[in-house]
């Protein structure tokens, strides 16, 4: 039978009180000393549990977990050895899913494992193969929710990822990430896997001739059940690709996922535009600055001579600066708009983020920026569930900086 749970445990450590237990209800426990050798065995597991003498050393093994498999591991359960509040902290914020303290309780042991193998086959699938695609009936249609900005660097492929993939830990296979950055798709950096061909060429393909198979070819499975395709690589990869052709293209992803993600960029040209407008939900990202709010100014004129999607957005304040010179009432007021979601500023976990490849409500979910992109994420989800019938903006209602 193959071994369904991992402890590793430090020399002379009595592991038994952890694995009668476990035993007891039928799970296999594997014990290892050595984490060099245990590390390299981590795929053959669901779930590891990790003993060490102190929370130091506990952290120290989590990095290790998370450094040599990036997001790919099994579900890890730090034993602590007090019930030290910043001791248990210190274990999440390291990337322990959960953390159970000494003396340990069996019955509490066993439901804590039953819940984290729970999570476990979405979590050990191999990453990067191809996705099983299936059609969905066309009254099932997915919907779609739309990243977009105005101005680079605002944050627009961070939170549509991070998004995509606490979506997909609700519902691992029923969701897909599609980049439609035109200019430079980052999606596959963040997620640390490169699709082989991009949305652009997608794009470009006669619709007749993107059936199921064409789609699984060219999505990548993300270890936790996220179905990823990448954007152009290059700057002139998607030169002749027009707007009406992504469209059409969203309209036959959302055929096939429950939800799709789309990082629509930060320009809002006429062809992210028409990416917008094929969207149920749109999250407007902005910063805290004045260009920024100069670009979504015009973005949003654009945007509401040319569709609706306006109506259907939210605006996101992406706090990108450690110090905030200008609040969300300050913005409401310039935009004549609703901020309706903040993101906390993390210059280091999200720089870790990016540079690890390793998405932040993976790395530090427990963070404050981590809670405020899973309520985002709700908040995207039943809006596009039930669609606002008074929504708050309405076309051409936008003034900025006394200029219209
Ligand atoms: N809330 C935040 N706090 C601190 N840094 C952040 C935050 N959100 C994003 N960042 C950082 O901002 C940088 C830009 O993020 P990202 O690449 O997602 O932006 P973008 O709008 O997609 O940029 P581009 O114009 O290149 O597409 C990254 O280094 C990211 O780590
Ligand atoms: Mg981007």
């Amino acid at each position: 039978m193959a071994s369904r749970v991992l402890l590793l445990t430090a020399e002379g450590h009595a592991a038994d009180e952890l694995v009668q237990p476990l035993e007891r209800r039928g799970l296999s426990v594997v014990v290892a000393r050595d984490p060099d050798q245990a590390l390299q065995r981590l795929g053959d597991h669901q779930l590891v549990i990790l003993d060490a003498p102190d929370a130091a050393s506990l952290a120290m093994v989590i990095r290790r977990i998370n450094d040599q498999a990036g997001s790919n591991h099994p579900p890890i359960l730090a034993i602590a050895h007090s019930g030290d509040v910043e001791a248990r902290v210190q274990l999440l914020e390291s990337g322990a899913d959960d953390v159970l303290a000494r003396p340990i309780d069996p019955r509490e042991l066993e439901a804590l494992v039953e819940a984290l193998l729970l999570r476990a086959p979405a979590t050990t699938q191999t990453s990067g193969g191809r996705p099983p695609v299936e059609p969905r009936p066309v009254e099932a249609r997915g919907r779609v929710i739309a990243f977009a900005s105005a101005k680079g660097g605002s944050g627009t492929t961070t939170l549509a990822v991070n998004t995509a993939l606490i979506l997909a830990e609700m519902a691992p296979g029923n969701v897909a990430i599609a980049d439609f950055d035109m200019y430079h798709g980052q999606v596959s950096t963040h997620l640390d896997m490169y699709p082989r061909t991009s949305t652009a060429v997608l794009a470009r393909e006669d619709p007749n001739n993107r059936n199921p198979e064409v789609f699984q070819e060219a999505g990548r499975r993300h270890s936790d059940g996220l179905t990823v395709f990448g954007g152009p690589y290059r700057g002139d990869e998607a030169a002749d690709v027009s707007g009406p052709q992504l469209a059409s293209l969203v309209q036959q992803m959302r055929g096939l996922y429950g939800t799709l993600v789309i990082d629509a960029g930060s320009v809002i040209d006429l062809r992210a535009e028409a990416v917008i407008e094929s969207a149920d939900m749109v999250a407007l990202v902005l910063t805290p600055d004045i260009p920024s709010l100069r670009l979504l100014h015009a973005g949003l004129q654009l945007m509401s001579e040319n569709g609706t999607a306006t109506d259907r957005s939210v605006f996101v304040v992406n706090q990108i600066y450690p110090k905030q010179m200008i609040t969300a009432e300050q913005i409401e007021e310039h935009l004549g708009v609703k901020v309706g979601a903040e993101i906390a500023y993390d210059g280091e976990n999200f720089l870790r983020a990016i540079n690890e490849g390793q998405p932040l409500v993976k790395m530090a979910r427990r963070t404050p920026s981590a809670t405020a992109l899973r309520k985002l994420a709700e908040q995207l989800t039943d809006s596009a569930a039930e669609p606002s019938e008074s929504p708050p903006q309405r076309r051409g209602r936008f003034r900025f900086l006394g200029r219209d």
